[in-house]
């Protein structure tokens, strides 16, 4: 379908013609089950990464204001009082709902996340699917939201403890996921009955919004689910962090606005569940399977253009493999990849989403060459494509002296460090604040277990580069935040245990 030259597939105003429900392009405000524009009058422009900004537009959207958020709010308390009180099973065929919808508009979903992100169409359509996916494992568990019965140690007592929703909650999302990150948070904020308010990245709200209209369509109740573009990410972090009337934040971004956001929340102690940077080591041993290792390596480093918190942001290579590793890896690299616009057949790889990630993307080469690195595949920007495109790019000899080993790229760029022992690898992956994922291979099943447990991070790809799913208590360690996402754990930072004793029995 997308089988033509790239100059024909580059106007966003043709690809949203080929759109089987045009419905699904939104660009007021959802809120309390209506859609509306912005009291402010102000508006703001979504473009495409691959596209040069004279020619990027796709759509101008609503920008919400104070009083927007204000008033979706306390829309979203009211509705939080009747939804709380509704059955696991009818939340769970509301979401079951959700997810056959996502399922059948999955095309245009995909469409429309190449159009705002950039990534290709067949990763896009994965996006949808693993977004879908989370619908779907929070509509199974729904319905099994147990609480407990205690023995007293007052033998005429008994304790219940119950789960109970824990309110309106706050969803800050990002741009790399446009779809996913708000599912893996919103599925598990309705399986508990509560009720939300999603400020989407201002980069991707079309995707977010389009969301929006199927939850109208699922007939999730007024109120539910309520999503407010803005171009100020700042201010609404502000408002939703310091608002009484929100309970719960969710936030899926940078350790730095985490951080700033984790203050702002002190004054009303919000809950807080936070998914942040990460800086994950991707460790190949003397006695891995080379060819899987490279595999791994691809899949881990260059998905979404080096643009997920779950990245490889280090590649320590043993010294005995280091060649063929490397030569491998550039050999892969070469047969494979097709940088260019998402929605032409066969590109694997797409632009950067905006001119901040280029900018770091060439600072970490070039601090790195400078200090000795030698680039072994790509190393350039490619503005004959665009002027967000870079290549994928390996960097050989690369010592822990470099930016690009102390700071998380965000980009397509492998930095390959020689090791020659376990103990010092361990030593020199753990040596970072932040700890998200960590990856290794090894054929050694002692060697498996010692170096997942002595990683210090929140979750491990052993003998695999992609471990992302429905299933995966999704989190990090230390200054990669708190909370899991997705999993029956994903439910946890949604609920709150009342605890109640029953006297006199
Ligand atoms: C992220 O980059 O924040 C999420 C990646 C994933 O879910 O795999």
């Amino acid at each position: 379908m997308f089988r033509r030259s790239y100059s024909t597939v580059t106007s966003s105003a043709q690809v949203l013609s080929t759109f089987k429900n045009p419905e699904l392009l939104k660009t007021k405000a959802f809120i309390n089950g209506s859609w509306v524009s912005s009291t402010s009058g102000e508006k703001f422009d979504v473009n495409n990464p691959a596209l040069p900004l004279s020619e990027g537009k796709i759509a101008t959207v609503e920008s919400m204001s104070d009083s927007d958020y204000n008033q979706a709010i306390d829309q979203a308390r009211i509705s939080f009082d009747k939804f709380k009180k509704t059955s696991g099973r009818s939340r769970a065929e509301l979401l079951e709902e959700l997810y056959n919808l996502m399922m059948k508009n999955q095309e245009d979903l995909a469409k429309l996340v190449v159009l705002e992100n950039g990534k290709p169409y067949a990763d896009a359509l994965g996006e949808v699917k693993y977004a879908a996916s989370f619908f779907k494992w929070f509509s199974e568990e729904a319905p099994r939201i147990y609480g407990d019965i205690i023995p007293s140690s007052n033998s005429k007592n008994r304790i219940l403890a119950m789960k109970q929703p824990i309110g309106v909650c706050g969803i800050l999302t990002p741009w790399n996921f446009p779809l996913a990150m708000i599912t893996r948070k919103l599925g598990a904020a309705i399986a508990t009955g509560c009720t939300s308010i999603i400020k989407p990245a201002s980069e991707t709200p079309l995707s977010a919004l389009a969301l929006g209209y199927l939850c109208e369509q699922a007939n999730i109740p007024a109120g539910v689910v309520n999503i407010l573009p803005s171009s100020d990410a700042a201010g609404v972090g502000k408002l939703i962090t310091t608002h009484p009337g929100i309970n719960k934040v969710s936030f899926t971004g940078s350790t730095a606005v985490g951080k700033i956001l984790m203050k702002q929340a002190a004054g009303t102690l919000k809950k807080l569940s936070f998914e942040l940077g990460g800086n994950a080591p991707f460790i190949v041993f003397e006695d891995a399977n080379i060819d899987d290792a490279v595999v791994g390596a691809i899949t881990s480093k260059f998905r979404s253009s080096g643009q997920t918190c779950v990245c490889a942001n280090r590649i320590f290579v043993h010294e005995d493999v280091y060649e063929e590793f490397s030569t491998k890896l550039v050999a892969k690299l070469n047969e494979t990849v097709e940088l260019g616009n998402g929605l032409v057949d066969g590109v694997t790889h797409g632009p950067l989403i905006h001119d901040k990630s280029m900018k770091k993307v060439r600072e970490h080469i070039e601090d790195a060459t400078l200090k000795g690195a030698n680039i072994l595949f790509g190393g350039s920007k490619r503005p004959e494509l665009g002027q967000h495109f870079h290549d994928l790019t390996v960097l050989g000899n690369v010592s822990t002296d470099m930016l690009i080993t102390q700071e998380e790229t965000f980009g397509p760029v492998a930095p390959l460090i020689k090791f020659s022992s376990e103990e010092e690898v361990i030593q020199l992956a753990n040596h970072t604040n932040v700890g998200l994922a960590g990856y290794f291979f090894s054929n050694d099943i002692r060697r498996v277990f010692r170096v997942a447990e002595a990683l210090n991070v929140g979750m491990i790809g052993a003998n695999t580069g992609g471990i992302s799913e429905a299933a995966l208590p999704f989190g990090g360690v230390a200054e990669s935040g708190f909370g899991r996402e997705g999993s029956k754990y994903g439910l946890d930072d949604y609920l709150v245990t009342k605890s109640v004793v029953i006297g006199d029995v």
